[in-house]
C-alpha cells in the first residue's frame, strides 16, 4: 500500500493549474452512452475514478480510447453489447447507477449489482429507484443485483425529496431519449449539471433549465456523437487556493473558473485571507496577522460546498476564535476530525454533522490513513501545515480524485514523496 510522507512547513510558492472535473467527466462518461456514434472527451484528468468508469463503460461493450498524456478519451456507444453491470464492478464506484438511466432509455432493460463510493455516510439509492420506476421500469431486487425492465419507457415529473447531484443528472441524460417532456423538480444546480446538459444539448438534446432548480428534457429520437471538454475542477481548483491560505503562500490557481468557487473565495475573505481574482486565476498572498474564526455550513451549489468542508477545517484550525462547522449533507464525512485532533487540533465533534473548532492552534507531524478523497486531502494540506513528519496511508483515496497530486505540490516546493 502506498503512502505519503510529507516534511511540513516547507515555503511554497508558484503556479499550480487545475485539471479537469471528476465529478463531469464520471457523468460525461456515462452520459455517452446515450449517442449514436463516439463521443471525445478532452481535459480528462488521470485519476483512478475516471478508469473505473471507463472499465465499466468498457464491460457494457462500448469501445474506449484513453490517451492519458493528452487527456483524452473516445467512448464508441455503438457497440454496447451487454445491459449488464457484474456486482464486482458497481461496487468499485458510486456513480455505476447512473448507466441504469442510458440502459432502460435505450435497450429497455438493465442488471447492476449493488453501487459503492466512498463511505461518508448512509448514502442511500431509494431516490434512483424511484425514478427509474417512474421512467416506467419494473424493478426486482437480489442479495446482489438490481434488474430493471422497461419495454416502453415514459416521460415522467420528478419532484426530487432532496437535492441529489449525481441522480439529477442521471434522469437528465435518462429523459433526453425517452419520447415525451421529462420536468425534474428541486433539481441540483451545480455547474457540472449545466455542463453536462449543454454537451447533451450538442448532440441534439433539447434540455432546458439547467443551472435552475426545473429541468424539462423533450425526448428525441437520435443524438449525435461530439468534442467536450471537461470543465475545470472546482473542488481542486479550492483544495489549492485553500493550501495556500493554510501556508500563507504566494500561490496562483490557474486554469480555473472562480465564479464557481464565489461562496468559499466569501469565507475566505471573511477570515481575512489576502488573495486576488482574474477571470481563471485565483492567487493567493502570504500574510502575518491572525485569520478570524468563522462558521461554515455545507449546502447545495452555490452554497458551500460539502467537498471543501474538510479542507477548510484544516484552515480553521488556525484561525483566533471559535468556529462551528456543520456539514448539512452527508453523515459520515467528519470524523477525519479525530486525525487532526490527533495532530494537535482542538476540535470537538458534537454529533454527526456538527463540530466545534477552537484555534489557533499549531499542527504536528503524525502517521495517519486517508478516510475518503476529501478528508484525504485534508490530511495532505494538514501535513505540509504541520511542525516535522507526517504519513499518510491509504493514499489510495487520494488518487482517486487528484492527478499526481504528489508531484504537482512538489512543484510548488511542497516536501511529498510517495513511496
Ligand atoms: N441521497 C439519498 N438517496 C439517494 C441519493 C442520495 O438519500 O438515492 C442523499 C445522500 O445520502 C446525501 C444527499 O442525498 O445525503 C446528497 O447526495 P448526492 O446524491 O447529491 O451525492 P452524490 O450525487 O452521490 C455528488 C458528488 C459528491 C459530492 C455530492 C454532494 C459525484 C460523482 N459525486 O455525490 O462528490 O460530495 O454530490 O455535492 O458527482 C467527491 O467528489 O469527493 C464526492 C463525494
Amino acid at each position: 500500500m502506498a503512502q505519503f510522507r510529507i516534511q511540513g512547513q516547507q515555503p511554497l510558492q508558484g503556479e499550480i493549474a487545475v485539471t479537469g472535473a471528476k465529478n463531469a467527466a464520471l457523468k460525461f462518461i456515462a452520459a455517452s452512452l446515450m449517442c449514436d456514434a463516439p463521443v471525445t472527451l478532452t481535459n480528462v484528468p488521470n485519476i483512478e475514478d475516471v478508469r473505473r468508469m471507463l472499465h465499466l463503460v468498457q464491460s457494457l461493450g462500448a469501445g474506449v480510447q484513453h490517451n492519458v498524456e493528452a487527456h483524452t478519451v473516445v467512448i464508441d456507444p455503438t457497440t454496447v453489447n451487454t445491459q449488464t453491470i457484474s456486482a464486482e464492478l458497481a461496487k468499485t464506484i458510486r456513480p455505476s447507477i447512473m448507466f441504469v438511466g442510458p440502459l432502460i432509455a435505450r435497450y429497455g432493460t438493465a442488471r447492476i449489482g449493488y453501487p459503492g463510493g466512498c463511505v461518508i455516510g448512509r448514502r442511500p439509492i431509494d431516490l434512483y429507484l424511484k425514478g427509474y420506476e417512474r421512467f416506467g421500469a419494473q424493478i426486482t431486487s437480489s442479495d446482489e443485483s438490481f434488474v430493471f425492465t422497461a419495454p416502453t419507457p415514459r416521460a415522467m415529473e420528478f419532484m426530487f425529496p432532496l437535492i441529489s447531484v449525481v441522480a439529477t443528472e442521471t434522469f437528465m441524460i435518462t429523459a433526453t431519449r425517452i419520447p415525451g417532456t421529462t420536468v425534474l423538480k428541486n433539481c441540483a444546480m451545480e455547474p457540472e449539471v449545466v455542463a453536462l446538459a449543454e454537451f447533451l444539448n450538442s448532440c441534439g438534446a433539447r434540455i432546458t433549465g439547467a443551472g435552475t432548480p426545473t429541468i424539462s428534457i423533450e425526448g428525441v429520437t437520435a443524438l449525435s456523437g461530439g468534442t467536450v471538454a471537461m470543465i475545470p475542477d472546482r473542488l481542486e481548483a479550492g483544495t489549492f487556493v485553500i493550501l495556500g491560505a493554510l501556508t500563507r503562500s504566494n500561490i496562483r490557481v490557474t486554469k480555473c473558473i472562480p465564479e464557481h468557487l464565489e461562496n468559499i473565495l466569501d469565507h475566505l475573505r471573511e477570515m481575512g485571507v489576502p488573495f486576488t481574482v482574474g477571470p481563471d486565476w485565483i492567487e493567493t498572498q502570504p500574510y502575518s496577522h491572525t485569520l478570524k474564526a468563522i462558521n461554515i455550513k455545507t449546502h447545495e451549489y452555490p452554497g458551500f460546498v460539502t467537498d471543501l468542508q474538510a479542507p477548510f477545517t484544516v484552515l480553521l484550525t488556525q484561525a483566533a476564535g471559535t468556529s462551528l462547522v456543520h456539514e448539512t449533507i452527508f453523515e459520515g464525512r467528519m470524523f477525519y476530525t479525530d486525525l487532526l485532533n490527533r495532530m494537535g487540533a482542538n476540535i470537538i465533534l458534537c454529533d454527526p454533522h456538527r463540530a466545534i473548532v477552537e484555534g489557533p492552534t499549531a499542527l504536528s507531524g503524525r502517521k495517519l490513513d486517508s478516510p475518503d478523497i476529501r478528508a484525504g486531502i485534508a490530511m495532505v494540506l494538514a501535513g505540509l501545515a504541520a511542525r516535522g513528519e507526517t504519513i499518510i496511508g491509504n493514499i489510495e483515496q487520494v488518487d482517486r480524485g487528484y492527478e499526481s497530486i504528489d508531484a504537482r505540490l512538489r512543484s510548488l516546493g511542497a516536501a511529498i514523496i510517495r513511496e
